[in-house]
């Protein structure tokens, strides 16, 4: 029986390594160096899989993966059903919020979003009683109030530099963000006996 975390590359991956090593787990290759996507570990019973951010919870649904580590902006996008939450890593902390032009006057009632997080903006735009038109990019979402693309962005800020170097500033709060451990269903149940002292052993080190 081998089990498969999966991990997305960057600064998820490198805030994981400590975490992983307190529970006995230590890569055998390093993603920044290696182009292998599944890397071996001391643990004769552990994998990762090294995949891209978003796919993570897609990998741990179907059961690709019996552990992930994703952030909370990618699981609110994905849907929770399917995956098990048990844990609160507090890694790769930030906040989801919206942005736009500082000093820019009040949001009128009919906007345009910019986001990747598409699902997430709606449903917090319409909890407000905004109607909110979301135009789905993949990145550099700053850009899209300069150029008259939308009204403001939802993106996830964590000191503000990049906002501010493009003339923006974060307006409302829409969610804490931290990175979780996600867990198959099906998996839980069938390995629960080498899952739940894997959970438990990470607990103990986020306590220490
Ligand atoms: P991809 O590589 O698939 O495009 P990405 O560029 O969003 O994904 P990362 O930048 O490594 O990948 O972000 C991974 C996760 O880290 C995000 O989903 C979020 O939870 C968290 N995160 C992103 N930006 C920050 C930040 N500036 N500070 C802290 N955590 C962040
Ligand atoms: C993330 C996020 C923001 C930025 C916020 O981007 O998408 O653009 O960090 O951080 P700040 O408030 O400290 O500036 P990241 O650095 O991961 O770059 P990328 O996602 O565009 O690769």
């Amino acid at each position: 029986m081998m089990l498969t975390i999966a991990v997305s590359k960057g600064r998820i991956y490198e805030d994981s390594l400590p975490l992983l090593k307190a529970a006995g787990i230590v890569p055998l290759d390093d993603p920044k160096t290696s182009r292998k996507l599944i890397l071996r570990t001391t643990h004769d019973k552990v994998r990762l899989v090294i995949i891209r951010a978003t796919d993570v919870p897609t990998f741990v649904e179907y059961g690709a993966a019996d552990l992930g580590i994703a952030g909370k902006d990618v699981l609110l996008e994905h849907g929770a059903e399917g995956l098990y939450e048990p844990l609160d890593l507090g890694i790769a902390r930030c906040r989801m919020m919206t942005a736009g032009y500082v000093d820019a006057p009040p949001l009128g009632r009919r906007i345009r979003v910019a986001t990747k997080y598409v699902k997430t903006a709606k449903r917090y735009f319409a909890s407000l009683g905004i109607q909110a038109e979301i135009i789905k990019l993949y990145g550099a979402m700053e850009l899209a109030p300069l150029v008259g693309l939308a009204d403001c962005i939802v993106d996830l800020v964590e000191t503000g530099n990049t906002l501010k170097a493009n003339g923006l500033e974060p307006k409302e709060l829409i969610c804490e963000i931290s990175s979780r451990l996600v867990v198959n269903k099906a998996s839980m149940k069938i390995n629960h006996h080498i899952i739940q002292p894997l959970i438990d052993q990470f607990e103990t080190t986020l306590k220490r």
